[in-house]
């Protein structure tokens, strides 16, 4: 049997568990692996031949079938899969940022050259989604879904919970711990997220969803005091990655934080964990949680995607018909002023007789319903701690109560998961 012959450019977390899981794995073969500082110590014994500092002695090397992207960003990663798919290679890739920015110029590319990039590992690590998505529910229309896609963050606000600490010292926890990076931006400002669900939305709802369409907001400004809110009312705070499209194509995606009901699953996803709620009709309502990141998880999705290429490698022209991507025609966005959310706002009042009742009236005329208004004792400053639950309305018009709520101070605004 002639073996897989593979290159990995990138043996960091994710390159070195590649290499570790593939060392049991007897179709397949590494010819080649690029990294960037060839003097690096390494976890592992490789054969001085096998590292380079040069990506193209993978990438124009007649010899290797297939080329594992694992070094991640923007430049030089889009270069390197564009010119190895020019040159004959099929991809794998956990690159979930350059799927969100060039996807559709990249899975365009591979279609003129007849070969595939798959990209298991690049959207919730070491659960399987995208296949599963391509194969076994292809006969669904997926309508939503809800996902906890971050393992930072759901790390964060589940330390902010359980301990009652502010953002500030769980960020700096995490960081000591080796959870969060120095620079934790990308986390924590949504942008890991909102790359994934651009790109997992696109899959599941059969048409493109563009990253610049997605609105994004971090989980910075949560604050301890409106965790243990959110737990007396029965709801803990999760950063939601929500995607839902309608009959007519306005597709809502968005990451945001999000009041979650504590009998919901996603409520109970916490630590590290990830997890992604589908809606669709026929499967009706499914979860798959598991871990989102770490070395061996996300080695096992990337293994799973060569081992899928190696199944039908010199079997066929056309490989894996169900795994390409022809999504052209796009959803029209729904902008973030135009959805309908249910809303936790939290509002420091001055002390004076009606002031809940102005806010029920300013609401009112609105026509916002509230679900819940209360009112915790009063402060030495005589001011009232006031927190409000409204039903489902336009968030155009909860914009326009803030700005009427003149005297008040809005300390925070977070939307509320429906349906449990
Ligand atoms: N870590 C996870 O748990 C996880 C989970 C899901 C997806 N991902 C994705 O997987 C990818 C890799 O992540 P990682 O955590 O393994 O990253 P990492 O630990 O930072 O490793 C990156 C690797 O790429 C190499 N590299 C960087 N620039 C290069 C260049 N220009 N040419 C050749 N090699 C270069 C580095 O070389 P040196 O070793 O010489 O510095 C290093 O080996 C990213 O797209 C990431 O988003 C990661």
């Amino acid at each position: 049997m002639d073996k897989l012959k593979l290159g990995i450019i990138g043996f960091g977390t994710v390159g070195t568990g590649v290499y570790k899981t593939l060392q049991n794995v007897k179709e397949v073969e590494v010819v080649k692996i690029a990294v960037k500082n060839i003097n690096k110590p390494r976890q592992v014994d490789l054969p001085t031949s096998m590292l380079t500092d040069n990506p193209y002695e993978i990438i124009n090397n007649p010899s290797i079938d297939v080329v594992v992207e694992l070094i991640g960003g923007v430049n030089p990663a889009k270069e390197y899969i564009e010119t190895a798919i020019k040159n004959g290679k099929h991809i794998v890739t956990a690159n979930k940022e350059l799927l969100a920015k060039f996807g559709e110029e990249l899975f365009n590319l591979a279609e003129e050259y007849n070969r595939v990039i798959l990209y298991e590992a690049a959207i919730a690590g070491g659960i399987p989604i995208i296949m599963p998505i391509k194969t076994i529910l292809a006969g669904n229309k997926i309508t939503k879904i809800q996902a906890i896609l971050n393992g930072t963050t759901n790390y964060i606000l589940t330390k902010m919970d359980s301990d009652g600490a502010s953002y500030e010292d769980v960020l700096k926890e995490a960081q000591d711990l080796g959870y969060a990076e120095t620079d934790p931006t990308g986390d924590v400002e949504g942008f890991d997220a909102a790359y994934k669900i651009t790109t997992l939305s696109t899959i599941a709802f059969k048409t493109r969803i563009k990253l610049e369409n997605v609105y994004r907001e971090g989980i910075t400004k949560v604050r301890k005091e409106d965790m243990a809110k959110a737990n007396e009312l029965g709801y803990k705070i999760k950063l939601i990655a929500s995607a839902t499209i309608d009959e007519n194509n306005n597709a809502d995606v968005r990451v945001h934080p999000m009041l979650v009901s504590k009998n919901s699953m996603l409520a109970h996803i916490d630590y590290v964990t990830n997890a992604v709620a589908i809606s669709g009709h026929p499967i009706g309502n499914i979860v798959l949680s598991g871990p989102g990141a770490g070395e061996f998880p996300t080695a096992s999705s990337v293994v799973g995607d060569i081992l899928a290429i190696q199944a039908e490698f010199g079997k066929t022209d056309y490989m894996l018909p169900m795994m390409r991507c022809h999504h052209h025609s796009k959803a029209n966005p729904v902008k973030i002023e135009d959805t309908f959310n249910k809303y936790y706002i939290s509002i420091t009042a001055p002390n004076a007789i009606g002031v809940i009742a102005m806010i029920g009236t300013i609401c009112a005329n609105k026509n916002i319903s509230l679900s819940s208004i209360l009112q915790k004792g009063v402060s030495e400053d005589n001011t009232a701690d006031i927190t409000v639950i409204t039903e489902r309305c336009r968030e155009k018009l909860i914009r326009e109560v803030v700005a009427e709520l003149k005297d008040c101070t809005v300390n925070s605004i977070i939307r509320v998961a429906e349906g449990g």
